[in-house]
Formats: structure tokens, C-alpha cells, sequence
């Protein structure tokens, strides 16, 4: 973005009262364009906090609807209306229910990484951050846990809660080839590896660490090696790279997330000129909605 460019964002800016947030697989542009980069659960809080009229939220859908949901007298922005997530996607609530009524005595965890009207439907939210605190404070000895597969079985594993799992992935992480990890351990002995949780676990057999993204963040900065192969989407090694530089980061597993990378520097100007697309919801459906996810909020606090 041309320094003019940057001038009109700032101006803008101020006049909307607007604040721009981003997740950490955003583009390298657009974090540092943000006036704030930050992990899903970050980012739900900032959206609550801000004092801003006007969110301009870079990053997927379900991401902005959250921010909606926590922060409804806001105008959300998503600049790209497009930018979707396939996992998100896995769930409705049709099947959410058939599964609610195979396990009546399991109250539901849906990862943030959902529809609204799943949440809608759930007890209570998580993302990768919290989803062993917020499954161990829910009052039920079953826990139906959706919709991240690998997720759930990473919080399985860390509880004595009888988890239900539902049978859904991130294509990207999911698909992360193992050997590639292992190739390039081998390759840099020295460097430490962290993969995501919804990476499968012959990933995090393989890593030192299985964080989510803010997770990363805080073992980097306690950690005193020099090299980290970061296995999860690939806009994180900017990010790291950014708040670190002097260390050194490599992206393995080839983990990229199309639809992060679907907002451009030109959308969020359009947006923050035209206010739009918002980001809306059924009323009724975001209410509930609020109530799954500042139980998850309260938690993590
Ligand atoms: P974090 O909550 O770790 O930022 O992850 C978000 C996500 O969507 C992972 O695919």
C-alpha cells in the first residue's frame, strides 16, 4: 500500500471511529495495515472491548460473527464477504441436534470455528486456546465436542470427561503431511517444532509443542532456541517473524488457508469508505448465540 494510501486509511479511520483487527494467517499486507493482529479468542475479546464504532475484522466469517455476536451496538465489517471456512461449513444444525439427541446427557463445546446458528444450539464455545479449560468447567460428565475432529481428540486426551466427537476437519491442517514434519526435523535438529491442534496427532507426535496461534506466540517468547518450524497456516511465520526478528521461523507442512487470504489492502479501503458488507444475524439466533460464547469468555477471562 502506497504511503498516500496509508494516509486515506488512517483518515478514514478516525473519521468512522473504525478499528482494524486481523488474524495471524492474514496476508502480511493487511497485519500491517491492523491496529491489532491477534488468535481467535484475542480477537473476540478485542471486539468486545474496543471502544470503536466501526470493526473492520480481517480474518473469515465465522471469526466477524463472533465479533458481532459479543459486540452487537458495533458495525461489523468482513471486507470479503467470500472469505468462508470449510470447516465452519461442516456443521448444521440439523445434524447438531441428531447428535444432541444420541447423547442426552452430553451438553455441547462447539469450536468457534462454526456457524452462528450452531452456537446458537451449543452450551458453550472454545477455540484451540481454551478448549481444555472451557470442557473441563462445563457441568456434565459427557461433552459432545464439534466441530473439529482433531481438536477434540487433542482436549480427549487431556481430560477424564467422556468426549463425542463429531467427524469434521480443517482441510488445511488435516492434510498436513507427516514425513514432510519429519523431513524437515530431521533437516534442522536444532529448531523447535509446534503444530497446531488441528493437525492430526502423527503431527503432534512428531512437535514440542501443540499450541494454538497465540499459544505459539507465548512459547517463543519464553523458549530460548533460535529456530521454530511452525506447523500451522503459513501467515503465521510473518506474524512471528514480525514480533521476533531475531529469531528464525520456516512454515512446514504447507499449510495455506485460501480464504485468509482473500482480503486485500483495496477491500478494507472500500470498506472503511462504504461500511460495508456488515455483518448481521438473526436477532433471536444471535442472543443464544451470546450466551454460548460469553460462557466461554467467563471462563477465560
Ligand atoms: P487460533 O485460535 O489458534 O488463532 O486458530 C484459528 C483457526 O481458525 C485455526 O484454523
Amino acid at each position: 500500500m502506497s504511503r498516500d494510501e496509508m494516509n486515506v486509511v488512517e483518515e478514514l479511520k478516525k473519521k468512522r471511529k473504525a478499528v482494524i483487527l486481523a488474524h495471524s494467517y492474514q496476508p502480511p499486507e493487511i497485519q500491517d495495515i491492523a491496529d491489532f493482529v491477534g488468535d481467535s479468542l484475542e480477537l473476540s475479546r478485542k471486539a468486545a472491548e474496543t471502544p470503536a464504532e466501526v470493526i473492520i475484522f480481517c480474518g473469515v466469517r465465522f471469526m466477524a460473527e463472533t465479533a458481532h455476536i459479543l459486540a452487537p451496538e458495533k458495525t461489523v465489517i468482513l471486507p470479503e464477504p467470500d472469505a468462508g471456512c470449510p470447516l465452519a461449513d461442516c456443521i448444521d444444525v440439523e445434524s447438531l441436534r441428531g447428535m444432541q439427541a444420541l447423547h442426552p446427557d452430553a451438553l455441547t463445546v462447539l469450536y468457534v470455528n462454526s456457524p452462528a446458528a450452531a452456537k446458537a444450539e451449543s452450551y458453550t464455545c472454545c477455540t484451540s486456546a481454551n478448549a481444555v479449560k472451557v470442557v473441563e468447567s462445563v457441568p456434565s460428565r459427557e461433552v459432545i465436542f464439534a466441530p473439529d475432529r482433531n481438536l477434540g481428540l487433542f482436549v480427549s486426551g487431556r481430560t477424564t470427561k467422556k468426549i463425542h466427537i463429531w467427524e469434521g476437519s480443517c482441510r488445511c491442517h488435516d492434510g498436513v503431511n507427516p514425513d514432510e514434519l519429519a523431513t524437515a526435523r530431521e533437516k534442522w535438529p536444532g529448531a523447535r517444532l509446534l503444530v497446531h491442534p488441528e493437525t492430526p496427532p502423527e503431527a503432534w507426535n512428531l512437535a514440542d509443542a501443540v499450541l494454538g496461534t497465540g499459544g505459539m506466540i507465548r512459547y517463543v517468547e519464553s523458549s530460548d532456541a533460535d529456530m521454530f518450524l511452525i506447523g500451522t497456516e503459513e501467515g503465521m511465520v510473518y506474524r512471528l517473524r514480525t514480533l521476533f526478528p531475531d529469531r528464525r521461523f520456516l512454515s512446514v507442512g504447507s499449510i495455506r488457508c485460501e480464504d485468509m487470504k482473500k482480503t486485500t489492502p483495496e477491500k478494507v479501503l472500500r470498506s472503511l469508505r462504504t461500511l460495508e458488507p456488515a455483518v448481521t444475524l438473526d436477532p433471536v439466533i444471535r442472543e443464544k448465540a451470546f450466551r454460548a460464547v460469553s460462557r466461554m469468555t467467563e471462563v477465560s477471562s
